[in-house]
């Protein structure tokens, strides 16, 4: 019960990795917030973990500013700050649009900025803040330069964030998935290309497959948890050996 009697709040908590970290938090008696766009799927991820859920797009500061008001309005505060929101996206560098780039930066890199932004005043000393990186920001996969750059960016900044919020004791950290089993590959893929899609991820993954998004939680909740109270401005890689193993 390491969250018991803590407000959580998982941005980009209805899906995948978000969801899965939200089912262990409240596991471990967490109050809990949960963000994202899709009111369906962000209706049913709060009822099922008893979270106040709320619909608002990280793209856009303003609605983080909104969210973060009602956050504070109803749970008073906030210990834990998970940053999982993310939008993906692959071309070759000369099929690469601003809106493209402006699509995937907006959520990925600036949105993640403000939405801290927009939280800290919220945060109590001592609280951790995790953000959701991407093995991308540091590995050379044709196709993901926009993507990798806006989690090379949020990396950077999480680095910076860790000192200045020194003087207050929040931790900041960044969990970074290598090939995770998630909708985010999935969305617009028919069945054969999703199967073709994992082939070709367990291929590249030392340990032979894909991660599941608990996995990637698991990390993501241990460093929101006072058991990781020595760690800070790190980018723990949960990729079944991606980086460590090929580089
Ligand atoms: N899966 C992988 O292989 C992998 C690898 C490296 C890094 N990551 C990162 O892991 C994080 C979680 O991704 P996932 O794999 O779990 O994918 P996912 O299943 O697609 O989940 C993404 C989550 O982010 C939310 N989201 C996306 N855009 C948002 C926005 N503008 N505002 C608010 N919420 C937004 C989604 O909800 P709505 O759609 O309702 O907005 C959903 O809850 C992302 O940051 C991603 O970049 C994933």
């Amino acid at each position: 019960m390491r969250f018991q009697g803590k407000c959580v709040v998982v941005l980009g908590g209805n899906a995948g990795i978000g969801l899965a970290a939200a089912r262990q938090f409240r596991d471990e008696g967490a109050k809990l917030a949960l963000t994202g766009r899709n009111p369906e799927t962000l209706a049913a991820a709060a009822d099922e973990v008893g979270a106040l859920g709320i619909v608002s797009d990280m793209g856009t500061i303003a609605q983080s500013a909104a969210a973060m008001a009602e956050i504070g309005e109803k749970l008073g505060g906030i210990d834990v700050l998970f940053v999982n929101a993310g939008v993906g996206g692959f071309a070759p560098v000369t099929e690469i649009t601003e809106h493209f780039w402006d699509g995937i930066h907006a959520v990925n890199l600036k949105g993640a900025f403000f939405a801290i932004q927009k939280a800290l005043p919220l945060m109590r000393d001592g609280g951790s803040i995790v953000i959701t990186g991407s093995i991308g920001s540091i590995t050379a996969v044709p196709g993901n330069a926009v993507y990798a750059a806006a989690k090379a960016g949020i990396r950077a900044v999480a680095r910076i964030l860790a000192t200045e919020l020194l003087p207050r004791r929040i931790r900041v950290n960044v969990v970074s998935p290598g090939p995770t089993d998630t909708e985010i590959f999935k969305r617009d893929a028919s069945a054969e290309e999703i199967a073709k899609l994992r082939g070709f991820f367990a291929g590249i993954v030392p340990i032979g497959r894909m991660g599941t998004p608990e996995e990637v939680a698991n990390a993501a909740v241990f460093l929101a948890s006072d058991q990781a109270s020595f760690i800070n401005g790190v980018d723990l890689y949960v990729d079944g050996g991606c980086v460590e193993l090929k580089s």
